[in-house]
């Protein structure tokens, strides 16, 4: 498989790909973008020439589409028109959006996919360096799989492939663990507000607690690592908790929410609960 490839939105993400594709011997043959501030400076990063994409890529050769989602149908329609596409590969960088949405290209041909780094990327020097440590989320047409493979393997060598039905799942599992997590530790510090720590002091409260779970979730499992009143069946004391919460609806929500999912878990964990885990469960629906 020949290592090159074209890049169309010399954005953040865009620049940090090529770049650390670029570090493992991939050759850039050349770099579009909508504004010639951006296409100039992507020319400058990469050391490559300033093309017009698609015209002027040759067969094969894939495209890598690095704009951001609301641009993708623009681009979509502006590299699938004409037969330029067809039998190549073209992937953009998003992880919301499945491959599918680049449907004009698969229209005239493309194999299309989508290559999705799960790191920040701020910069294009210091997203090509985290990017040694991504993994990839990797969708799409079996063509463009095998080329977005050999792509993660030479920067970090750590990917995985997502059905292409399964995109949109993917990106809610990555909300729940990047930005709902964020939106979770908040809501703790808010409930230690409530409880009468001073703000000054809620920020650092739980942090010890937080950072072993999360160590513990990874080299445990969730099974292993749950604890507390649910994971004990204490009944009483889910009571006594739902009832504390009756004044603050939604951190009710969210708790009898959680304790339900953690419920799941601590059935995995003592099948032989059942019966206490049934009237937990009455309770929290
Ligand atoms: N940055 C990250 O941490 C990160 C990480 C993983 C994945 N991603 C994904 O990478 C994609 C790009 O994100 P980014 O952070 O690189 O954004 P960015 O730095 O703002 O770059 C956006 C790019 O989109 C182009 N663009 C915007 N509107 C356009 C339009 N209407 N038509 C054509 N091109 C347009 C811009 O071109 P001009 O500059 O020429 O105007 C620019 O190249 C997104 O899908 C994002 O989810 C980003």
């Amino acid at each position: 498989m020949d290592k090159k490839f074209a890049l169309y939105g010399c954005g953040k993400a865009g620049l940090s790909v090529a770049l650390a594709l670029k570090s493992q011997g991939y050759e850039v043959v050349g770099c579009d973008s909508r504004s010639l501030n951006s296409k100039e400076m992507g020319s400058q990063w990469l050391a490559c020439p300033m093309i017009k994409i698609p015209e002027e890529v040759k067969e094969n050769i894939p495209i890598m589409i690095g704009v951001s989602e609301d641009a993708i149908p623009d681009v979509d329609l502006l590299i699938g028109k004409g037969e330029y596409v067809s039998g190549r590969v073209v992937f953009h960088l998003s992880g919301a959006l499945p491959s599918r949405s680049l449907n004009r290209c698969r229209l005239s041909g493309a194999k299309v996919g989508s290559l999705h780094p799960l790191m920040i990327l701020p910069d294009p020097l210091t997203g090509a360096r985290n990017l040694r440590n991504a993994t990839f989320a990797i969708e799409g047409r079996e063509q463009a799989v095998a080329v977005l493979k050999e792509m993660a393997l030479s920067i970090s060598g750590k990917f995985f492939i997502i059905p292409v039905k399964g995109k949109t799942i993917y990106h809610i599992a990555a909300v729940n663990a990047s930005n709902n997590l964020v939106a979770l530790l908040a809501e703790s510090m808010y409930l230690l507000e409530v409880a009468g720590v001073p703000r000054s002091e809620t920020g650092k409260a739980f942090q010890s607690l937080v950072e072993i779970t999360v160590k513990n979730f990874y080299s445990e499992g969730p099974v292993q690592v749950l604890t507390g009143p649910v994971e004990r069946g204490n009944l009483k004391m889910v009571e006594a908790h739902l009832r504390t919460l009756s004044k603050l609806p939604k951190s009710k929500e969210i708790y009898r929410i959680l304790c339900l999912r953690a419920l799941e878990i601590a059935g995995e964990k003592h099948p032989d609960r059942k019966k206490i885990y049934d009237e937990l469960e009455k309770l929290l629906k």
